[in-house]
């Protein structure tokens, strides 16, 4: 276990580059291509990976990893089980926050906004790109359910495997995508000494993105 010194001890200093506003397009969306893109270039381990923030009933945050699917201009989409611990949340509560962390570039990038589901030809369209296994995986997990032991869940497996396998694999009707619609987005981009740029995209009501620079 490290000491409390040493855990206190550890930092990092960012110098590779800076960020101006003058660098950023108009456009959020295409900005944040942009970063994935070099992201992607520098074979970063699931440069798509985010982090979702979702809020229960009581106000408690919650978080989980999951994976960038479709970026266009209406949103940012992944796709799980809505039955799911998330799925309830955003059921009662329609919002949810994301981070990008890509550390190789010493990079964040965070996200606020609503939330809405994708339309079934969206989900299906995607489900049908998995490989077979991942969609057995969705008929067989009640995700974020108790489970006894894990030979449960291989049952569940073998069981759907069974009644599945072979054919084309329905899109089972509690899984999907979500499309987080942006209100802000921020990009993040160290600099020595703590001295971080900061620059956040905010929707207007007409529809235009303010840009503001933000103190680190
Ligand atoms: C790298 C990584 C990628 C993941 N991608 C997804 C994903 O795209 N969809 C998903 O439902 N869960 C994904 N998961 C699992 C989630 O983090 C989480 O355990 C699951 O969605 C259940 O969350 P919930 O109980 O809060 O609803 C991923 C986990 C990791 C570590």
């Amino acid at each position: 276990m490290l000491s409390p010194a040493e855990l206190a001890a550890l930092r990092q200093d960012y110098s590779q580059r800076g960020l101006r506003r003058s660098d950023l397009d108009p456009d959020p969306i295409q900005q944040f291509n942009a970063w994935l893109h070099e992201a992607v270039d520098r074979q970063l381990l699931e440069p798509n990976g985010m982090t979702v923030a979702s809020v229960d009933a009581v106000g408690q945050p919650w978080t989980r990893t999951v994976l960038l699917k479709i970026c266009d201009d209406r949103g940012f989409t992944f796709f799980t089980n809505y039955e799911g611990a998330k799925g309830q949340h955003f059921a009662a509560n329609p919002r949810a926050a994301l981070t990008f962390w890509w550390n190789a570039l010493e990079r964040q990038v965070n996200v606020t906004g609503t939330i809405e589901k994708t339309s079934r030809e969206e989900s299906a369209a995607y489900f049908h790109s998995r490989p077979e296994s991942s969609q057995i995986g969705a008929w067989a997990s009640g995700q974020s359910e108790v489970i006894a032991h894990r030979e449960q869940l291989e049952k569940q497996f073998a069981d759907a495997l069974a009644k599945y396998g072979g054919a084309e694999i329905p899109l089972p009707p509690h899984w999907g995508g979500y499309r987080v619609i942006p209100q802000t987005i921020e990009f993040w981009q160290g600099r020595r000494s703590r001295l971080h740029d900061r620059l956040r995209y905010t929707r207007q009501p007409d529809g235009a993105w303010k840009i503001e620079r933000l103190s680190p």
